[in-house]
């Protein structure tokens, strides 16, 4: 079974990696925040990051934030730079599980699963590029089994909402689940939001790269995943949905890739049912649709060369009509914001054979949420995590690089996610 025990050599349950940066600041809220659900009550926990300095103010931060003055003594600084192998060792020995908030993850998520890898540390982190996680799988896979160690990817808002929920709609419904679409919609206060530059600079990357990602898949050599009823619909890349009355795309995140690794995960190591699965995202009336279709050009002719690259880099504002920033939302933004996932799905009720006829049994389940960033992301990761020490027995039988789903599905995550403020329900 993976180690989950601190020990005098590993005294951390946590290590929070990239403390410094936008969302890593507020999973040290988090972790804070729920130190009691830790082991016998007890979490024990340091920050880490390249500057001592920052990392300080981030705990001078969080400990005037959660009325917590304790913290500035209690939390250990942990200096480690992605460019210096050592120091990244030197962090993962020390740490039963690290959460990593450095990204973009192209760039920095390597050096760190190899790391964890290498040093029997288990790695979480809230990557939604999917090259880089379906990489970290075909490359560590194998290695984190012989040591022993989860490393499990997209543990924030990309990609738990959706992994997890689809699990809990086949879970909830009462015969063989077959195939799920989600759509996703998003609510803001009147101060409006946006999205911090870090999840920009993924995308940005993300996008310019998207070619590379069918090679990588190749070199899996999987065959199709089997289907079970009738094939799910495709529908086209934009179209007004009459259930949640908005014009609709097809998610772009990391959430399709996530949720097809997972079944993949269930059928073969499970023998379960694979449940199909469309992600689309709701964006509004038709002044939203001319807006999207002006930036959306725009930002596929400038994402496929250098010189275009840097300019969407550098103005993520004006390229994004403002829903990305370099300053991230504020509080208060983050206070009146929300998301909602409405699943949609179908199969064959008890008694009913799969291998028969069409699905006749409809479910319809929601996840829904506060602000998806800075707030449901940091929920999700160190729920996610507290997971893994509270309920060693209902995780996978070996180590390896893990979706959410695949890791979570035994264990009681939902629950606590619901506790939380991630609320899942059947409608
Ligand atoms: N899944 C989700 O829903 C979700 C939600 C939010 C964010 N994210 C992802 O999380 C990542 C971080 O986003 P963000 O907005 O928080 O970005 P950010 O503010 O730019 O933070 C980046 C962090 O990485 C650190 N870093 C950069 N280079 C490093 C190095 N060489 N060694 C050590 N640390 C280094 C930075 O340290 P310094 O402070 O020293 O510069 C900072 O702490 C992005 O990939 C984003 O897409 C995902």
């Amino acid at each position: 079974m993976a180690c989950v025990e601190t020990s005098s050599s590993r005294p951390y349950h946590l290590v929070i990696f990239g403390a410094s940066g936008f969302t890593g600041q507020f999973v040290v809220e988090e972790v804070a925040r729920t130190v009691s659900e830790g082991p016998k009550g007890n979490l024990k926990w340091a920050v880490a990051g390249r500057s001592k300095q920052k990392l300080e103010k981030v705990v001078e931060q969080a400990a005037g934030v959660l009325g917590k003055p304790e913290l500035r003594t209690e939390v250990d600084i942990i200096v480690a730079d992605v460019a210096d192998p050592d120091s990244l060792a030197a962090m993962c020995k020390q740490a039963v599980i690290v959460l990593n908030c450095v990204g973009p993850y192209r760039f920095y998520g390597e050096p760190v699963v190899k790391a964890c890898v290498e040093n029997g540390a288990h790695q979480l982190d809230i990557s939604g590029e999917p090259q880089f996680l379906e990489g970290m799988q075909l490359n560590y896979d194998s290695q984190a089994a012989d040591k022993g160690v989860y490393i499990i990817g997209s543990c924030g808002f990309d990609s738990i909402p959706a992994d997890m929920g689809v699990i809990y709609t086949r879970d909830q419904f009462k015969g063989t689940l077959t195939a799920v679409e989600s759509y996703l919609t998003f609510g803001s206060g009147p101060e409006g939001t946006c999205i911090h530059d870090g999840t920009w600079q993924s995308a940005v990357y993300g996008f310019a790269d998207s070619q590379k990602l069918q090679s990588l898949r190749r070199k899996f050599n999987h065959k199709p995943l089997p289907f079970v009823g009738s094939r799910i619909k495709r529908r086209g890349t934009l179209f007004f949905s009459n259930d949640i009355q908005q014009y609709t795309v097809p998610f772009m995140g990391s959430d399709p890739s996530v949720v097809k690794r997972t079944q993949r995960f269930l059928v073969e190591e499970h023998k379960e049912t694979p449940v199909q699965y469309g992600a689309y995202a709701g964006i509004g009336g038709v002044g939203n649709l001319i807006k999207l279709m002006f930036t959306g050009m725009i930002f596929w002719f400038l994402v496929k060369f250098s010189f275009g690259r840097n300019l969407l880099i550098k103005h993520p504002e004006l390229f994004s009509f403002g829903l990305f920033s370099k300053a991230g939302p504020t509080r208060k933004q983050m206070e009146g914001s929300s998301f909602q996932f409405a699943f949609y799905g179908e199969g064959y009720t008890e008694g009913e054979d799969p291998s028969q006829g069409k699905p006749s049994g409809k479910i319809r389940t929601l996840v829904q949420g506060p602000e998806c960033g800075y707030v449901a992301t940091p929920i999700a990761m160190v729920q996610a995590a507290l997971t893994i020490l509270s309920e060693p027995s209902a995780l996978p039988k070996r180590g390896g690089v893990y979706t959410p789903g695949a890791v979570f599905a035994k264990t009681t995550l939902v629950d606590r996610l619901n506790k939380h403020g991630i609320q899942f329900s059947v409608l």
